[in-house]
């Protein structure tokens, strides 16, 4: 299995949470036998969709403008499955991720059709393309996830993409500080397995699922105090460090 692998997050390193639950989830992938790789679009240069429509009437399936899209399209388009991973943001995904899913539109014809009572546009190769979707968010319900969830869903009911499975992690920042580690450590080797378990039977189990979005802290008053306390931490050293740099 060819898995390519799209992250919209614009955080480098290990402090990105999509990143921490990406990698898990694709080393999974690999150990189940899949061959992945990963497309970090803050590293391209992705332009964004003016609207030109010359992708549906001048060069039919082909941008006019030039930038990596071009190529991330034709890597695309040999995986099997596509691995979409986007931070939560305002309750959807990153801009960036959202103008890569805009500029896909010259993967669609101009025509219009109906689908389930609703109007759509027909896939030039009339295939939908294999999704699994992974996000993180600050919040600690995995209610927020909603709106986005429902978003996937609704290009799914027209026939634009397949979502063969949902990660959602709620209280990602929680997943760097020290004392949660041992929860951590069981997150990640839960989205570890969840990949295995994709590859080899096609499906992520429930108990899986659940062992993801475990709660990582006892109840939500403790997760509110604490990230709070966090804020304050945060802004009182940033205020030292700006005291002592005026001083020294
Ligand atoms: C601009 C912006 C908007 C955000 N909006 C939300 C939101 O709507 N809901 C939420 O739970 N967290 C929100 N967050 C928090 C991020 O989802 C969270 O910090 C996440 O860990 C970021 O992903 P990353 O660690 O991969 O960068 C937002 C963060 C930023 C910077």
């Amino acid at each position: 299995m060819q898995i390519v692998a799209v992250n919209g997050g614009p955080r480098r390193g290990k402090i990105s949470k999509t990143i921490m639950l990406l990698e898990a989830f694709l080393s999974g992938c690999q150990q189940g036998g899949a061959e992945v790789e990963t497309i970090n679009l803050r590293e391209k240069d992705i332009k964004m969709c003016t609207g030109c429509y010359s992708c549906w009437i001048k060069t039919p399936g082909q941008c006019a403008l030039k930038d990596d899209m071009k190529e991330i399209l034709l890597t695309l388009d040999k995986a099997d499955v596509e691995v979409w991973a986007t931070p939560l943001y305002f309750f959807g995904p990153t801009a960036l991720f959202k103008n890569f899913v805009d500029r896909t539109i010259p993967l669609a014809e101009p025509y219009i059709i109906e689908k389930d009572g609703l109007c759509t546009h027909p896939l030039r190769n009339k295939k939908a393309r294999e999704i699994v979707f992974i996000s993180v968010a600050g919040f600690c319900e995995v209610e927020h996830f909603q709106p986005m969830s429902q978003w996937l869903r609704f290009m799914e009911g027209r026939g634009l993409l397949q979502i063969r499975a949902e990660i959602y992690r709620p209280s990602s920042e929680f997943m760097s500080a020290p004392p949660l580690k041992e929860k951590v450590d069981e997150i990640l080797a839960a989205t570890q397995q969840a990949g295995r378990e994709f590859v080899q039977t096609g499906d992520i189990s429930e108990k899986t699922m659940q062992s993801i979005c475990q709660d990582i802290l006892p109840d939500k008053n403790t997760y509110i105090d604490l990230a709070n306390n966090y804020w304050d931490w945060e802004i009182e050293r940033s205020k030292k460090r700006k005291s002592a740099r005026s001083e020294g």
